[in-house]
Parts: structure tokens; sequence; C-alpha cells
């Protein structure tokens, strides 16, 4: 009885462990992605606006995009730009929360976005903090056939963003382990001091199980009994 107890009470000191865990890195918030694209076919061209990716849900990946169609001329660039063979270029530029600003470079054959009419795949990776170490761009199809493309198929972006999280490995990071072990330390030790919540309110997790399983186990108990008797006075 108090080894199943003692079980029972195990069991839910683990589960409201990776409950709270899995609570630590529930992250969420707003991510601006602004895209800056080059048609030039030149060596260094210049950059200018193409659109902006907003991650609204780094868990989900709901995202959403603004990106105005191409004027006349920049259509008339990127047919030119596919025809030499030439190299599209994105430029990202992603603002963190804490005013930090990264950007990425990422390119694809400009014959492949104008065969695939501007359809595109934007891949936002993610690290363990959720913050983006890159961006990439790829064509659906993505080929270079020599189909004939007017300028009116390449008026819009038909854009498609994944947003990728990267994978933890089997090999923990353990230098980002301990750090967070020292800071579940000292939030301990500070929450030591600090902690004048009440009893019920700090031990409430365990104290629930503990009542469900006397409840249940007084609740068994006397059939228990009476299944016993009724099997002796059978004998
Ligand atoms: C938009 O892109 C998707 C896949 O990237 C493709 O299946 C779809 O046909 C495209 N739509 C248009 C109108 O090009």
């Amino acid at each position: 009885m108090v080894r199943v107890l003692c079980f029972v009470l195990l069991c839910f000191h683990y589960a409201v462990r990776t409950l709270s865990f899995q609570v630590d890195v529930d992250y969420d918030g707003l991510i601006k992605i602004k895209l800056q694209h080059a048609l030039d076919h030149v060596p260094n061209p210049d950059f200018h606006d193409r659109g902006t990716v907003f991650v609204y849900s780094i868990r989900s990946g709901s995202v959403s995009l603004e990106q105005p169609p191409l004027s006349v001329s920049d259509r008339e660039k990127l047919l030119k730009l596919s025809e030499k063979g030439g190299i599209y270029r994105l430029h990202s530029s992603v603002q963190s929360a804490d005013g930090k600003e990264t950007s990425f470079l990422t390119f694809v054959k400009a014959c492949s976005l104008v065969e695939s009419h501007l359809s595109d795949i934007l891949s936002v990776s993610l690290d363990h903090t959720g913050s983006v170490i890159g961006v990439s761009m790829m064509t659906s199809p993505g080929v270079c056939e020599g189909q004939l493309v007017t300028k009116d198929d390449i008026r819009v972006f038909n854009t498609t963003v994944f947003v990728k999280h990267m994978e933890q490995g089997p090999v923990p990071d353990t230098a980002a382990y301990i750090q967070k072990l020292e800071r579940e330390k000292e939030a301990r030790e500070r929450g030591e001091t600090k902690d004048n919540r009440s009893f019920l309110a700090k031990y409430w997790m365990y104290i629930v199980p503990l009542v469900i399983f006397l409840v249940l186990s007084g609740a068994a108990n006397p059939e228990g009994a009476a299944g016993g008797g009724g099997g002796g006075g059978g004998r």
C-alpha cells in the first residue's frame, strides 16, 4: 500500500516536472522578416524592398505575408535576368525582440523563379531559443527549361513559408543544460527565501493525488472485505 502510494506520488512528481519544463520552452512571439531582392544582372546589385513575412507563432508556424505586386519595370528586369542565366538574390533581415538585427542572403537561378511564376518556398530556421538562424529560399518546381513566360505571369509572388525548429540530437547541449540547471538552482534559492505561499498552494499537486488515492482505497476496501467474508462463508 505504502509502496503503491510512493509510486503514484513519484509518477506525479515527474509529470509535474515535465509539465513545467514544457512551459519553460513554450516561447512564442512575433518575428518580422524584411525581404529585399536584387533584380539587376550585375556583380554587386542594389537590393530593394520585396515585402515582409510575419511569423505570429513559433510553435504553430502560423505566418502572414505582405508582398505587393512587382512593378512592370521590375518584371522586365527579372525576365532579363532570367534570360541571361542570372541569379536572383534575396536578402532577409530579422529584428529580434531585443532590437538586434540579423540578415541572411539566399539565392536561386532567376529562370527557375520565373518559370515557376514566382512560386517560391522560404524556410525560416529557428534555434532552440526560438531565434532565427537562417532564411533560405527555394523555388517550386524549380525548372529551367526555357519555358515562355510573360510579364503577366510574374506579377505577384506565390510564397510558401515553413518555420523549422532545429532538431535536438540525442546528445544534449551540455553547456546550455548546465546553464539551465544553474538558473534553476538560483531561482530555487531565491524562491526559498521569498516563497511564502500557503502550504496548500505549494503542495497541492502532491495533496490532490494523495486525497484521490485515499478516497479510492477507502472505497475499494469495504468491497474487498465483503468479498473476502463471502468467500469464507461459502466454505
Ligand atoms: C503556388 O505555389 C504552390 C506550391 O509552391 C503551387 O502548388 C501552386 O500551384 C502555386 N500557385 C500558383 C497560382 O502559381
